[in-house]
């Protein structure tokens, strides 16, 4: 089978992080940070190793920032809810994603207003746009670093420029960049930033965090035992704990340190070669076949691994269908839980068939993807 569905989750997954979700299951599988005993001891250092190692890919001056939680979506919703009030605005793009849209949209019966600035047909933010749409009461800024749509890269440096200073906390959501794109949170003066494990850092599902600079202040969306001050009745505040109430996901983490090693050693700068060349061949692929309409920027230089297009006379459901059903190639369609980014690009009825390739595919599965597509056109 052919698996170009690397957008929703990478797969496969290096062979180290099987290793890791094994290992820690069958050798030190206590619970971490709960017990004094060696076991627990060893398990709440593979949680601190993951930590560090994240902290060290994004630059985070101090690693208890770091909090993890089950995915992107969780981390959004801990910003987002943790941070506004009543009468308080938050501005967000016109390409986010479900994971920004609905907190926000929920908070809106509670008095919470938003802007949405909107974006080119191709997916592209006008930095200065987003900016003058910052007001006094503006508490936070949402934008997603690349589309899980169509792709699109966001100048995230020279929007945190622009947010810095303003009295408004900039989120970056980088469910489709981390471990592809260099992220660096003191360089791009963000203040959160939402990650999730599954996708590029090539962790298992249930796997993500958020960090947040210190400062910030966010209420914590759960309570409950930390391992941590256990005589008190309330929550404590320190870091990590503050956010991190419950069982871990320890086996899920010990895999995304795995992932996150692996990322590291590959380097960023050879997964986004490989998956800019596969993007190149697969933009230009489907440019020749007679039907197919392509979204999204034009050049594979401004996307990450993301494609979407339609095909004339075709729904996009049925083409994905067909292509699962008769060669056994996986793809995603219809609106990719982001309406948002679909009005913007114009699919909002019609939704899209979308091609997401990662580090593990090859030239001669994006060949054998073009091929089908092509025949299924000529249908
Ligand atoms: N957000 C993921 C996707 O784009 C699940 O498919």
């Amino acid at each position: 089978m052919i698996y170009l569905d690397n957008a929703a989750t990478s797969w496969p997954k290096p062979e180290a992080v099987y290793e890791a979700v094994d290992g820690f299951l069958r050798q030190y599988g206590a619970n971490p940070g709960r017990a004094g005993h060696k076991m627990s001891l060893q398990a709440g250092r593979v949680i601190l190793e993951t930590r560090e190692l994240l902290a060290s890919l994004f630059n985070i001056p101090d690693s208890s920032r770091l909090v993890f939680t089950a995915n992107v979506t969780e981390s959004t919703n801990l910003a987002i809810k943790g941070m506004l009030d009543p009468g308080d605005h938050v501005v967000l793009t016109g390409m986010e994603h479900n994971a920004v849209c609905r907190p926000i949209w929920a908070l809106e019966r509670l008095g919470v207003e938003h802007t949405v600035v909107g974006c080119s047909p191709e997916g592209y933010l006008e930095p200065s746009e987003l900016a003058a749409a910052i007001r006094p009461n503006t508490r936070l800024v949402c934008v997603n670093h690349a589309s899980n749509v169509v792709g699109t890269i966001q100048p995230i440096e020279k929007i945190g420029k622009l947010v810095s200073g303003r009295g408004a906390a900039f989120m970056v959501d980088c469910a489709q960049t981390a471990g592809v794109l260099p992220i660096d949170v003191q360089r791009f003066r963000i203040d959160l930033l939402a990650f999730t494990g599954h996708k590029g850092l090539m962790g298992p599902p249930g796997t993500g965090g958020l960090y947040i600079r210190e400062g910030i202040e966010i209420r914590p969306l759960k309570e409950g035992g930390t391992g941590t001050n256990s005589e008190l009745l309330t929550q404590p505040a320190a870091m990590p704990e503050r956010y991190e109430s419950g069982t871990l996901n320890t086996s899920g983490i010990a895999g995304l340190g795995a992932g996150v090693r692996f990322v590291m050693r590959e380097g960023l700068d050879r997964i986004r070669e490989h998956e800019q060349r596969l993007t190149a061949r697969l933009l230009e692929g489907l440019r020749a076949i007679k039907g197919v309409k392509l979204y999204g920027p034009t050049d594979e230089r401004q996307r990450v691994a993301v494609v979407l297009f339609n095909l004339e006379g075709h729904e996009a459901n049925q083409v994905s269908f067909i292509l699962d059903q008769v060669y056994d190639i996986a793809t995603r369609s219809g609106l990719h839980c982001a309406p948002l980014a679909h009005r913007t690009i114009g699919t909002i009825d019609i939704g899209g068939v979308r091609v997401s390739p990662g580090y593990f595919t090859t030239m001669e599965q994006i060949e054998e993807f073009l091929a089908a597509v092509a025949v299924i056109a000529a249908e």
